[in-house]
């Protein structure tokens, strides 16, 4: 496959690290954060969770500049310009609207967290070790209902994300993910 099909290897390296730091930020906030009582328990899992969404945030938007800039990522030969939208399989379809919806739900959440942490002052309890107490629930701020609602539809964008991939790679026998990764003639 010709270096023009390919991603370049920091684009590999953002999308992979963004996926590991979405999947970990979204199993603590799933499986901790939501059913924990706001005791002094539950500041180490949330300075993780806050950290890694942070991160997600600054990676979003490098990625986002680095598009927009610096380098646009390839089309696949199925989303050639030549090629009807309309004649391409659903998922294939649907990607048109997903990719930038995962890059703004993604922004929105982290966003929308920083919207719950500001007014509870997480920046200075959690993340600054003061230690005072939580409050008794983050429901008193509009932002931790967006911020559980959203998480909904994230994981809609990615579930049709991961499909694709698994569609392309395993069903069609493509290469599809060896596309993103390293390859001696994307180096
Ligand atoms: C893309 C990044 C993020 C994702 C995917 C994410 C995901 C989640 C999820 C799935 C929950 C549980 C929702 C529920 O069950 O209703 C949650 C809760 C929460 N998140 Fe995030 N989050 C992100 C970023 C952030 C950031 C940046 C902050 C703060 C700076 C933050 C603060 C919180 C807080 C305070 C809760 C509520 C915990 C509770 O109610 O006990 N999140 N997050």
């Amino acid at each position: 496959m010709s270096a023009k099909k390919r991603y370049r290897p920091l684009w590999v390296i953002l999308h992979w690290l963004m996926a590991i730091l979405v999947f970990s930020t979204f199993g603590i906030g799933l499986l901790s954060l939501a059913y924990q009582p706001n005791t002094p328990a539950k500041l180490v899992p949330l300075a993780v969770h806050m950290a890694l969404g942070i991160a997600i945030l600054v990676i979003v938007i490098a990625r986002v500049l680095l598009r927009l800039l610096v380098f646009r990522p390839p089309r696949r030969a199925t989303q050639s310009p030549t090629i009807k939208l309309k004649k391409q399989p659903i998922l294939d379809q649907l990607n048109v609207y997903v990719h930038p919806l995962l890059y703004l739900f993604t922004a929105l959440m982290a966003l929308l967290g920083i919207a719950i942490a500001i007014p509870a002052n997480l920046f200075t309890t959690v993340l600054g070790g003061a230690g005072a107490a939580l409050p008794a629930d983050f429901y008193i701020y509009p932002a931790r209902t967006w911020h559980g609602t959203l998480s909904l539809i994230l994981m809609l964008l990615i579930a049709q994300h991961v499909l694709v991939a698994i569609f392309h790679q395993f069903l069609k026998g493509e290469n599809f993910l060896g596309r993103m990764w390293f390859n001696k003639d994307n180096r």
